[in-house]
């Protein structure tokens, strides 16, 4: 990373979370990776400093300015996090984290004996929210939200309950957007309550958008 401290500072999450549920299996959610990713070339596009905390993903990207902390888990991705949150000037959580953790992470391989087994799971740590506790002003939060039903109201939930300045409502209702796709097809809700519709587009262009929006944020913020 650069020596350059005036720069500000973008904290990105990517990628999947993987929560262990013995030394050889995990449960995870559809990510690649790719809209955070792209998120954190535009910002360093626009000379930020960027600290991507990112899931397993099997993309990369360098650059001087960016530096890039590899997690598994949600508590992970979380620790990463935390010490930057009194430092970063944006936010974005892109990152699809594992809801639900194993209770228990077995030492051993399980063997397949029973005909069925239970899995006990219990509640991550939910990071987007966390910052949101302890967010300042000055700061900005941007996070996403990928619904199948009442997509409008639920990223609105998402926007006051984990207090966000943005939320990316992601459409799954377009078969060439969200997981794995080079495209994506968002709507950028505001505290405002202001909709904006963007057609489907690659996500290179999809996060020049965000990215605009944020950075207005963030001017206004410093107004
Ligand atoms: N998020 C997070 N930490 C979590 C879960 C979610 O930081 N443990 C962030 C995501 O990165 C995303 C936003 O919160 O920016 C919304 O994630 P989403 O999974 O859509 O919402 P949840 O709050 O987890 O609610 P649900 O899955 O029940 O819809
Ligand atoms: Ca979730």
């Amino acid at each position: 990373m650069s020596t350059n401290s005036q720069k500000p500072i973008v904290l990105i999450t990517a990628g999947p979370t993987r929560e262990p549920i013995d030394p050889v299996r995990y449960i995870t959610n559809h990510s690649s990776g790719k809209m955070g990713y792209a998120i954190a070339g535009t910002f360093l596009d626009r000379g930020f400093r960027v600290i991507l905390v990112s899931g397993p993903v099997s993309i990369g990207l360098a650059h001087p300015d960016l530096a890039i902390v590899n997690v598994n888990t949600a508590d992970e991705m979380f620790a990463a996090c935390r010490q930057y949150f009194p430092v970063l000037q944006i936010a974005v959580f892109a990152a699809a984290v594992a809801d639900y953790k194993p209770a228990q992470v077995m030492t051993e391989k399980m063997k397949k004996l029973a005909p069925e087994f239970n899995l006990q799971m219990i509640k991550n740590v939910d990071i987007a929210r966390a910052f949101g506790e302890v967010k300042r002003d000055d700061q900005v939060s941007i996070g996403f939200a990928l619904e199948t039903n009442d997509e409008e109201q639920n990223a609105l939930k998402k926007l006051f309950s984990k207090n966000l300045d943005l939320v990316v409502l992601n459409s799954t209702r377009d078969n060439n957007a969200a997981f794995g796709f080079d495209t994506n097809k968002i709507t950028i809700i505001n505290r405002d309550f202001v909709f904006k519709r963007f057609p489907l587009k690659d996500k290179h262009a999809v996060a020049r958008d965000i990215a605009d929006i944020a950075v207005d944020i963030r001017n206004n913020v410093l107004n």
